[in-house]
């Protein structure tokens, strides 16, 4: 939808954008906040759909969406379908189901060794999205409430922040080690700072922070009384040394907000299982926001995600060594798998090496893909971007083989998997 007066234009989209701008309330803030709505009322759709219906037109790899191309492991899958057989089909616990509180808390303390009230302290969501939507609503207090976030970012973060009527203030990270720099880190940070947003691995980089900075985090948290929220849904999706969340440093675990969700790690994004856990007055406040968004959902999913959280070691550390693989194949192919911008950092010797992979529907707070030189779009329209990306790996698989690569590649994992010179 576009409102400009350009020859071909219809006038019906300039008549459309003057009806939506008269259309007063919070959903301006949402839309504005997550670079969705000009000032002359152009609305144009998210980054997902905006992606999604260019991979469509072009039948091309859809490297935007992050969704995985293969199913969840059988027993996760065969436990919801036995749940729905057995009638867990009402709603259940505004909390959450026991067995799913259960399995979080022996999560937590199994991979991280943080110990949690399953009663208290942990809250089950429609996914991380309500979770941090939640999140946001319920602590932040309108325009004097800042929120610290590292860019680019998810781009729910700008919505949720714009709805909750603070204001964002980004730090970016910089290229190439994909960190924030310390500096801009202390700047942002002041009394006004009401949470500090982590998302830690880091979609879209795949960063993890270095101790250094997790440790500045909660020492700047500490010093302007600030919370720490972190969105952790990658934290099995690790491409080297293990995930360490923030709570587990000293003086964060009072003031932390951990959220994460089976979507990732369990290749079941459209269950929408995720959760929240922390100091139990904080996530009450969560609660009393979250069950008016949707009080609760996906009761048969919630037992089948419990059993995915008890899945042997060796379901988690296959995730991470496909991780590792997949890195390895986007760092000799860089060119042929990167949307646009982006490039391959070497590991940093600590087992931490990064991929600078810029996914199209990373946002920045300027609107654009990234705040840095090297992972800048390049000013290309992003449709004619996925068509060069489908055309990259259809030429490579015409000179490994004659063959074009499969239609129906749904994104960037088997696109990965069509460039290995093994496949
Ligand atoms: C950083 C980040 N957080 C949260 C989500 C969404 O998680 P969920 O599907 O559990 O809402 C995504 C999805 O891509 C993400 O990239």
């Amino acid at each position: 939808m576009g409102v400009d007066d350009s020859p071909g234009r219809p006038d019906a989209d300039r008549r459309y954008a003057e009806r939506v701008l008269h259309i007063s309330g919070a959903w301006q803030r949402a839309a504005r906040g997550a670079g969705l709505l000009s000032p002359d009322g152009a609305l144009a759709p998210t980054i997902f759909a905006e992606i999604t219906a260019a991979a469509v037109r072009h039948d091309a790899v859809n490297l935007g969406q992050g969704f995985p191309d293969e199913d969840g492991p059988i027993e996760v899958l065969d436990a919801a379908t036995e749940a729905i057989r057995s009638g867990v089909n009402q709603y259940p616990p505004g909390r959450g189901m026991p067995v799913l509180r259960d399995a979080i808390a022996d999560h937590q303390h199994r991979f991280y060794g943080i110990d949690l009230d399953p009663e208290r302290e942990i809250l089950v969501t429609a996914g991380a999205t309500e979770a941090l939507t939640a999140a946001l609503l319920a602590l932040l207090d309108g325009p004097e409430d800042e929120v610290v976030v590292f860019e680019p970012y998810y781009d729910s973060y700008a919505a949720a922040i714009a709805l909750a009527g603070a204001r964002l203030v980004p730090v970016p990270l910089r290229w190439p080690a994909l960190e924030p720099d310390l500096d801009d880190l202390r700047a942002a940070v002041t009394d006004r700072t009401r949470i500090i947003l982590v998302n830690d691995p880091h979609n879209p980089t795949g960063t993890m922070f270095t101790a250094d900075v997790r440790q500045e985090i909660v020492l700047l948290a500490e010093r302007h009384d600030a919370l720490i929220v972190t969105d952790e849904v990658y934290e099995h999706l690790v491409m080297g040394a293990a995930h360490t969340p923030i709570s587990t440093l000293p003086g964060a675990a009072g003031r932390t907000l951990t959220i994460s969700s089976g979507g990732k790690t369990f290749r079941t994004t459209g269950w929408k299982v995720g959760w929240v856990s922390g100091p139990a007055d904080l996530v009450d406040a969560v609660l009393a926001v979250k069950q008016y968004l949707t009080y609760v959902n996906g009761a048969p999913f919630q037992p089948a995600i419990a059993v995915g959280l008890g899945l042997p070691d060796t379901y988690f550390d296959d995730l991470a060594a496909t991780q590792r693989e997949r890195r390895r194949l986007r760092c000799e192919h860089p060119g042929r798998v990167v949307l646009h911008g982006g490039g391959c950092a070497p590991d940093d010797g600590a087992g931490r090496g990064r991929v600078g992979l810029l996914p199209s529907t990373a946002r920045t707070s300027r609107g654009g893909c990234d705040p840095t030189d090297r992972l800048r779009d390049g000013g290309a329209p992003r449709a004619v971007l996925v068509a060069r990306a489908i055309r990259r790996v259809q030429a490579h698989g015409r000179h490994r083989g004659g063959r074009a690569a499969p239609r129906g590649i749904r994104s960037l994992n088997v696109a990965s998997a069509t460039l290995s010179p093994a496949g």
